[in-house]
């Protein structure tokens, strides 16, 4: 849960930075614009490490069931969506680095040491990652969308206790005992975000 909502933070500043930072004017040696852009890099990166603590953390524990009463359809979007969210919090910094790389500005995590580069000097591949890295930064905020909209369905319209097990209290500890149905189920389950 924790993990969840750090993420979600993390999420969350990283979108709003990133479409800030490019919409600001490349004016010379623009310091603000730079200085943004180095905050991105290193929040996205400690996103990198938390994404991985969290897949840790999930391989080596019981997965949280989904409400009892949503259609079998929407269990099935649900973790489809669940597993995008996996797929670009990993992919998504993977690419900044990627990025980062190709432009010859190697990256640094938070300023404690300094990471390889991943490809050499490359211009070209340079454009082709920053295109990369936005459309994976738009296919982000619509699985956010999808799953913020979902969750306040659930809590306002169907009110069941989906958002309220990933809130703590009463609804979250029952959510963490183990169900037969969803324990280690393939790729498709994981926790109900
Ligand atoms: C989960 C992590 C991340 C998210 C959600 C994210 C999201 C974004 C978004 C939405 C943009 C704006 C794209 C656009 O409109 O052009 C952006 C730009 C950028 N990101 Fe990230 N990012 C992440 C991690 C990283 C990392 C780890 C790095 C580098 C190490 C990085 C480097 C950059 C750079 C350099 C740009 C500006 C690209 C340009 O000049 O157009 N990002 N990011």
């Amino acid at each position: 849960m924790a993990l969840h909502w750090l993420m979600a933070l993390l999420l969350s500043a990283l979108v709003a930075l990133g479409l800030y930072m490019t919409s600001l004017p490349d004016v010379g040696f623009d310091t603000w614009k730079i200085r943004l852009i180095l905050y991105h890099k290193q929040i996205g990166m400690f996103a990198l490490m938390l994404v991985t603590l969290r897949l840790v953390w999930r391989i080596g524990n019981v997965l949280p069931r989904l409400v009892e009463t949503i259609p079998d359809w929407q269990k099935v979007i649900a973790r489809f969506v669940h597993l995008c969210f996996y797929a670009l919090m990993l992919a998504l910094p993977v690419t900044g680095w990627l990025m980062s790389s190709a432009a010859g500005i190697p990256v640094s995590v938070l300023g404690l040491f300094t990471l390889p580069d991943l490809v050499s000097y490359d211009d070209r591949l340079f454009h082709t990652f920053i295109d990369v890295h936005r459309y994976l930064g738009y296919a982000l905020i619509v699985c956010m969308t999808a799953h913020i909209g979902a969750a306040l369905r659930h809590h306002f319209f169907l009110r069941d206790s989906t958002l309220k097990r990933m809130l703590p209290g009463p609804d979250a500890t029952q959510a963490a005992h183990r169900s037969p149905a969803v324990r280690r189920a393939p790729s498709a389950a994981g926790p109900s975000q």
